[in-house]
């Protein structure tokens, strides 16, 4: 299909002398019904209208503006009689002229008039090309914003099909599309299938000397054809590009690209010359990309300092003389493991292992001396050390974030037989978080010289926790977490001796 040019008109005569005008360019016209124009301008991709004024009056002139509202095309208004000129004021905003102009001048109307339309839809397609990419970007947010990777290579896959598979609108995609990580020194190369397809082909290491022969931070991105006459920044000559591009690259008869932060996007040898509007699909990609990461380091970065302030609160109610910590950290690495062991998924095993640390918070509302006595504790001191469960839940709140820690601090001293505290809360009343912590916390209170005990061995914590001591007993124990610890025991004797 090449310049297919649209006439309406109903002069024989005007056809005919537009006909011969035409004759001698590279274009092909057609003459149309005016109901039928829409149909046509998508069928033939027309790149241009000439439209008669001698022939329509307002009715079909609006009719054309308004079809020229919704898919642009240039257009071209001629008249020959007075009646045809008049009818040029309801067209005013456009070309208007005499036929004997449009037949001189015809040729450069004809190119001027194909180019703008190239023009146009080479936009469009850039912009359709951004516009999908954008209404997928919602759920690939929400499927890559809780991975760690940094920088995630399924992501950026995801993203450059969006853009550039099943886009039938856009025609000019890159075969090949190298995404360059500047501060891991890590090149991807990408390769793009016929179909658009877009799949990972290589991975390389950068070496000290990589480094491009042009500038790739422009603003507006940057673009180049070889052996085309333009202008550019660019200077022509292929060996501007680092080893590990050259080499995979036969012959590159251009490039288009973005670079944002420590990430460049190139896309190499696409089929038409490229223009500053396939950097800007590069430039869109680039800055999605850029912008998912950044939310993610920062996510990091708040989980980071939330994770030290738990750790931090939990260890300043650290009351069992242990300086370094490791209790609370060893009721963390258990609860973990009996998680894993029970077939719980990432986030809760996740969770727990950041939220079984705070069971005992309220041990600082507790006075120091009960908590120090190196003997028995009266019937009163025990009824206020049972408070630390409830003291615990108040001071973690009700942040949602802490929902779990919180659960954990007020029930891990529940009993599954119901015979625990504070509310005696039985079964599966007490939730999960809090009926692991509680298995998790007996074996390292047995394990550790308290003021008031001293150190049992993991054979004798085995035997009581298994076979119960009078004071802890199986029927405490969730049956289910109770055949898990007894399947992992081993492996929580290692984290003691490790811990320790
Ligand atoms: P903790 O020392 O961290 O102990 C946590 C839990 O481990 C206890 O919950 C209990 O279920 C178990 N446990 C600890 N030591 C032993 C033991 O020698 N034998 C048996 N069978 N189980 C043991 P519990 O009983 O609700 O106690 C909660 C907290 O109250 C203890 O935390 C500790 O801080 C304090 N506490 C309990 N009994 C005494 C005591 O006799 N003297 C003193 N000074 N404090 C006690
Ligand atoms: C026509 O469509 O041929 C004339 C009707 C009009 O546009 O006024
Ligand atoms: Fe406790």
């Amino acid at each position: 299909m090449g310049n297919t040019i649209l006439l309406l008109s109903n002069s024989q005569k005007h056809i005919s002398k537009i006909e011969t005008a035409i004759r001698w360019e590279s274009a092909d016209l057609m003459v149309v019904e005016k109901n039928d124009l829409m149909k046509n301008m998508y069928s033939f991709q027309a790149k241009m209208l000439l439209v008669d004024l001698d022939s329509f009056g307002l009715q079909t002139l609006s009719m054309i503006q308004s079809i020229l509202n919704v898919e642009y095309l240039p257009v071209i208004y001629f008249f020959e009689s007075e009646e045809g000129y008049s009818n040029s004021l309801l067209v005013s905003d456009n070309i208007t002229v005499p036929i004997s102009k449009l037949e001189c001048g015809i040729s450069e109307m004809v190119e001027q008039g194909t180019g703008f339309k190239n023009r146009y839809n080479i936009i469009m397609e850039s912009y359709d090309a951004i516009d999908l990419m954008n209404s997928s970007m919602k759920a690939l947010i929400d499927k890559y914003l809780l991975r760690e990777d940094v920088y995630d290579i399924g992501l950026i896959r995801e993203l450059l099909n969006a853009v550039f598979s099943g886009n039938r609108f856009i025609s000019n995609y890159p075969a090949n599309i190298y995404v360059i990580f500047e501060e891991i020194k890590t090149a991807v190369e990408f390769e793009v299938r016929s179909d658009g397809f877009v799949y990972e082909k290589n991975t390389e290491k950068l070496n000290d000397l990589y480094g491009f022969g042009f500038d790739t931070r422009a603003e507006n991105g940057f673009h180049k054809n070889f052996g085309v006459l333009e202008y550019s920044d660019i200077e022509s000559g292929v060996k501007l590009f680092p080893d590990f591009i050259y080499r995979d690259m036969d012959r590159i008869n251009n490039f288009s690209g973005y670079s944002i932060g420590d990430l460049i996007f190139i896309g190499f040898n696409y089929p038409n010359t490229v223009t500053h509007f396939d950097s800007a699909v590069m430039k869109a990609i680039a800055i999605n990309v850029d912008l998912i990461e950044g939310v993610k380091r920062n996510m990091r970065r708040v989980e980071e300092s939330f994770i030290y302030t738990m750790n931090a609160l939990a260890r300043a109610a650290e009351v069992n003389d242990d300086s370094t910590g490791y209790h609370i950290k060893r009721v963390n690495f258990f609860s973990r493991k009996l998680s894993e062991e029970l077939g719980m998924g990432n986030k809760f095993t996740k969770e727990i292992f950041h939220s079984a640390q705070m069971h005992d918070v309220g041990k600082i509302y507790v006075e120091k001396a009960i908590l120090t006595k190196p003997g028995k504790l009266t019937e009163q001191e025990f009824e206020n050390m049972k408070m630390h469960t409830l003291y615990g839940e108040k001071i973690i709140g009700n942040s949602s974030h802490l929902k779990m820690a919180s659960e954990i601090a007020a029930n891990h001293h529940e009993k599954y037989d119901g015979s625990g505290y504070p509310q005696g809360r039985k079964g599966t009343e007490i939730p999960l978080s809090a009926r692991i912590v509680a298995l998790a916390d007996i074996y390292d209170a047995l394990r550790s010289p308290r003021c008031y005990k001293p150190a049992f061995t993991h054979e004798k914590t085995l035997d009581i926790i298994i076979n119960g001591d009078g004071r802890v007993e199986p029927s405490h124990f969730d049956p289910n977490i109770l055949e898990a610890f007894k399947r992992v025991h081993n492996e929580f004797k290692r984290l003691y001796d490790i811990f320790q």
